[in-house]
């Protein structure tokens, strides 16, 4: 059943519990799930970096966290930052990207600041996951960002070596096209992602291209 939740920006009293709802999706703690009850349940793949969180928080620049609330309970986030820090500290990461041409054209702009793009880093929710809070907490992002001047929504959804089938019909439902994969190697293994878009501005769908 559907449930009431008020999405509002995050404080840095809530970082916390944003910490514990990070933790009890994390796919290091739910080894005890086959690979089609992690696909049913969803997971996020990485630790949240708590400081990372708090800065975004107390200054509001270069990104944004907001939360999802049952009353005065927190049971969900969702983190975006600036795509610009992320190709200024990372630039080998678009090396690892096998995208459209039309997206790809994007990237000179991007690194330039010319278009203006926010990765969702991550969206979780705890026990309370499929009764509704996810949807408004995705969709405050948005306008949020958009109100912030950004024009493209970027995001990854994990394909090998589990698929998170959960996240997937998510991201379909709220908007989210694939322009193509991401493929980074960890621990000797290949970890393949769906790269995600929503373009915020109208005239710049035409990267959605094949
Ligand atoms: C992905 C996640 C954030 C979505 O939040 P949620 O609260 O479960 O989503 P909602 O209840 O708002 O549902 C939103 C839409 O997703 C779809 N959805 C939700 N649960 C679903 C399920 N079990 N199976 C299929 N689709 C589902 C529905 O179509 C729903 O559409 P509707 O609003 O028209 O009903 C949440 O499931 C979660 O935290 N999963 C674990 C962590 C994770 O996978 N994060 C994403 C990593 S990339």
């Amino acid at each position: 059943m559907k449930a009431s939740y008020l999405i509002r920006k995050a404080q840095p009293k809530d970082v916390p519990a944003i910490a514990a709802i990070n933790s009890q999706n994390l796919l290091e703690n739910l080894t005890h799930l086959s690979a089609e009850q992690l696909a049913r349940r969803g997971f996020l793949v990485s630790r949240l970096d708590e400081r990372k969180i708090l800065s975004i928080v107390q200054d509001g620049k270069n990104g944004l966290v907001r939360v999802a609330c049952n009353g005065a309970q927190v049971v969900g986030y969702a983190f975006a930052y600036n795509g610009l820090l992320l190709m200024r500290d990372e630039p080998q990461l678009l090396d690892t990207l096998q995208i459209n041409p039309e997206y790809r054209a994007m990237f000179g702009e991007f690194c330039a600041g010319a278009i203006k793009l926010v990765c969702l880093d991550q969206i979780a929710v705890d026990e309370q996951m499929g009764r509704g809070a996810g949807r408004p907490l995705f969709e405050r992002v948005l306008k949020d960002a958009l109100k912030q001047g950004y024009q493209v929504l970027e995001d990854l959804v994990l394909l090998q070596p589990v698929r998170n089938d959960r996240s997937h019909r998510f991201h379909d439902e709220v908007g989210m096209v694939s322009v193509g994969t991401q493929t980074i190697g960890k621990n000797g293994q290949a970890y393949v992602w769906d790269l995600k878009v929503q373009f915020l501005c109208p005239d710049l769908r035409a990267a959605e291209g094949s």
